[in-house]
């Protein structure tokens, strides 16, 4: 089966020579195609190139004049399978209350495990696909997602096996995340050690016995999971083949984003809180560092220093963290706007940390984060705009027309 996408304006997003990911100075290098075509075969991009090299027959031709075509965006980080939403500790923090003060009461990411438990798999199953769905009608085609709120060994199997439902049935590229230290269950108050012991001995091998995560994340701040208590838990993962991805420095700089360097992370995320040593110590690495520009508005915090990392020569990544409690948006055509608009970054920085960068943060940057010949065909056909930067500069407008994922509009 051949599809042939013809007359677009632009075709944005192109690669020739792929990489695995864009650092530095590369990262503002974002290559394009005007009055293009894209050759899609059996669910594969065979070919691109400028309308007048276009050659061939396609068994369906779609016509996209005046409309650009862009990889679909990579979603790195989300926690998007849950019970309930929390728009009472929204109000809480509106009046005053911090994010840490709410988690310290016992609400948070326990509000959200309590409503979670109570729950069937099938109903987790369908509000987490209807989630996914909206996402993927505004042009998200790989997403990354967490388990986290289930917090007992029965209820974090119970969301990873949602997880290897939505992996089964849609047509998105899918990871699967075992993020047992999400929070404290107020039981371990005290002794948290023994939470931490629990995730090691009996979650983790279970996990691994149904082969349910791809990644293990432990949530490493102040008020959360000491840097002794990632250690102990990422070295047990990675004895059971998951490899680490981890929250840090969100509340303090917490020796987060070295810990998750020491064990070869994938990425540290979030990164509100960096001083001169995390940039410095994540130089040379293969992790990439992942800010979350919904979790920073959404709570008012500090912003992640990108430009100081690009400056660095660090790559850069941005994901949703499509959640209940500090992000409970998961679009990414919001996050390509806020990378210009608040973090600074050019159009070109902000495609490229939101599909190429992501798809690193999350292992599937061979396959998919931009345009070139043996990469899936999963891109949009944007409405008529007047150029890429309308993309981040339109922003809360959806600016997707149709999407296709491996070579199928959906
Ligand atoms: O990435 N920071 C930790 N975990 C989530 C929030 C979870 C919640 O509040 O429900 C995050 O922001
Ligand atoms: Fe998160």
């Amino acid at each position: 089966m051949r599809t042939l996408i013809k007359n677009i304006k632009e075709l944005v997003g192109v690669e020739t020579l792929p990489k695995l990911r864009k650092q530095g100075k590369e990262m503002a290098q974002l290559e394009t195609v005007k009055d293009a075509y894209l050759l899609v075969e059996d669910g594969k991009i065979k070919a691109f190139g400028p309308m007048s090299e276009c050659n061939g027959t396609a068994d369906k031709e779609v016509d996209a004049a005046g409309r650009l075509v862009m990889p679909t965006f990579c979603d790195s980080h989300t926690h998007i399978v849950y019970a309930n939403s929390r728009e009472h500790e929204f109000v809480d923090k509106i009046r005053g209350l911090s994010y840490e003060e709410i988690a310290k009461r016992g609400g948070g990411i326990l509000n959200s495990a309590k409503a979670t438990a109570a729950a069937t798999e099938d109903e987790l199953y369908d509000m987490a696909q209807r989630r996914l769905d909206d996402v993927m009608r505004l042009g998200t085609g790989a997403i990354e997602i967490k388990s986290g709120y289930g917090l007992s060994t029965e209820s974090e199997l119970k969301l990873l096996r949602v997880i290897r439902r939505l992996k089964e049935n849609s047509p998105m590229t899918i990871k699967s995340n075992f993020l047992g230290a999400h929070g404290i269950p107020m039981e371990y108050r005290g002794h948290q050690e023994d939470y931490v012991d629990l995730v090691i001995n009996e979650m983790i091998p279970k996990v691994a016995a149904e082969g349910l995560a791809d990644f293990i994340d432990v949530f490493c701040d102040q008020g959360f999971f000491t840097v002794e208590d990632t250690a102990r838990i990422l070295e047990a993962g990675i004895k059971y083949g998951m490899k680490p991805k981890i929250h840090a420095n969100e509340m303090a700089v917490s020796g987060g984003v070295q810990v998750g360097v020491k064990y070869g992370a994938i990425s540290v995320d979030h990164l509100e809180q960096m001083g001169d040593a995390e940039i410095e110590c994540l130089k040379g690495t293969e992790t990439m560092p992942t800010i979350l520009p919904g979790c920073a508005f959404f709570l008012n915090l500090p912003l992640s220093p990108a430009h100081k990392m690009i400056e660095a020569g660090l790559p850069v990544a941005m994901a949703s963290d499509y959640n209940p409690g500090t992000s409970p948006s998961g679009n990414m055509q919001l996050i390509l706007s806020m990378a210009c608009i608040r973090y600074r970054l050019t159009p070109e920085e902000a495609f490229n940390a939101t599909t190429l960068n992501t798809a690193y943060a999350m292992g599937v940057s061979r396959e998919v984060g931009s345009i070139a010949v043996g990469k899936k065909a999963n891109f949009y056909i944007s409405k008529p705009i007047p150029s890429y930067e309308y993309m981040p500069y339109a922003y809360g407008e959806n600016k997707v027309e149709r999407i296709f994922l491996n070579g199928i509009e959906i």
